[in-house]
């Protein structure tokens, strides 16, 4: 019968691989048939047992699936190399490509997040704030970078304070992005507020989207600006307030539908979009209960009152919002200061716009 032990310790230096040898030379004394298996890429039970350095294969062949055990086994010690370094990545890739960011803080950064291009990638963002994007000319850093990854949901986020770049750009094939505060803020420079840069499954609802008077693009939301990337190109767009600081007028959506593909299906049911500006031109899909609105018509602008206060005209006008195509489109909560969420009850009459309160 053979027994495992195993010594494990993520602290370094604690005497992990002294214990290891040990117990390998006194049980061998005691007669005992023993198996060493070094998983420490810096290979230093190796050493000590004297394996040849370029002993070939080594554990890491072994976890990568390029050699059985039984190949990797030199004089009773199963030896690592660098190799194991790499099988470890390859292998953290496969038990979970799932991030989860719960009240992080990304201030000053290049790209607050810097995602890769991996389908089985998931990214979820719950109560964080992205902001202040570095004032770099021309380096064109987004609040938020995200390449085409399987999936990304944002929630109860802060962005805010953007500089030439984005503060959401994503390529991922399914994007989830409520009741956050995507805000500029009044002088805020940044370009697109969001950018569906390829398309995909997009589901925008119950955020305050909001651009600066500094604002380098007259798109708040952006799909589709690089063309195809996934076969389902369907952009949903529900009870956001979108809000223009600026005097000339904002392209509040642009749906680029002629590089993603005349395919792609667009639906926008109660926004509300302040300030002057045209929610979407030239792009056929399906829009009901969008409604604009002036800057004054709101609680108040300067302080990120951003509601429609009791008795405004636009209360209560939207359409049902629970079946868009198929989707509940109605929101269940709405984003809550500084961060985060609270629960919307549901209603019978609905305002268009972020905001039900
Ligand atoms: N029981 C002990 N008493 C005194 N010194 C010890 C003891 N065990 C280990 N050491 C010394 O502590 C140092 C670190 O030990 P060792 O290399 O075994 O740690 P480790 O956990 O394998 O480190 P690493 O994280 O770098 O792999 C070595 O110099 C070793 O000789
Ligand atoms: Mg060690």
């Amino acid at each position: 019968m053979a027994t495992k032990i195993a010594v494990l310790s993520q602290k370094g230096g604690t005497g992990k691989t002294t214990a290891v040898r040990t117990l390998t030379d006194v049980m061998r004394l005691a007669g005992l048939k023993v198996l060493a298996v070094d998983l420490d890429p810096q290979g230093n039970l190796s050493d000590y047992f004297d394996v040849d350095p370029q002993a070939d294969p080594t554990i890491g062949d072994v976890l990568a699936g390029r050699a059985s055990a039984k190949q990797a086994v030199h004089d009773d010690l199963m030896p690592a190399n660098l190799t194991l370094a790499e099988a470890e990545l390859t292998l953290a890739g496969k038990m979970g490509r799932e991030l989860t960011l719960r009240k992080a803080l990304f201030y000053d950064n290049e790209h607050g997040v810097l995602a890769t291009n991996d389908d089985k990638a998931e990214l979820l963002i719950e109560s964080s704030i992205f902001g202040r994007a570095p004032k770099v000319v021309g380096g064109l850093h987004h609040l938020l970078n995200i390449g085409r990854i399987g999936k990304l949901s944002i929630t109860g986020s802060r962005f805010q304070q953007g500089f030439e770049g984005h503060l959401i750009r994503s390529r991922a094939r399914e994007a989830v992005i409520s009741y956050n505060f995507i805000h500029d803020g009044v002088r805020g420079g940044a370009s697109y507020e969001i950018e569906l840069a390829a398309g995909g499954l997009a589901t925008v609802i119950g955020n305050v989207i909001g651009q600066g008077v500094d604002g380098q693009n007259p798109v708040l939301l952006a799909y589709g600006t690089e063309g195809r990337a996934w076969d389902r190109n369907e952009l949903y767009v529900a009870h956001n307030t979108f809000v223009h600081y600026g005097w000339l007028p904002a392209w509040f959506m642009r749906v680029f539908d002629d590089r993603v593909g005349a395919d792609t299906k667009v639906f926008a049911v109660n926004n509300l979009l302040v300030g002057p500006g045209v929610f979407w031109l030239a792009a056929s899909g399906d829009f009901a209960g969008n409604r604009h609105a002036t800057r004054g018509m709101l609680q108040d602008i300067w302080t990120n009152g951003l509601e429609l206060p009791p008795g405004a005209m636009w209360r209560g006008s939207g359409v049902d919002p629970k079946r868009i195509n198929g989707r509940d489109l109605s929101p269940k909560a709405e984003f809550e200061w500084p961060v985060g969420t609270r629960a919307i009850a549901p209603l019978t009459n609905w305002t268009p716009g972020a905001y039900q309160r």
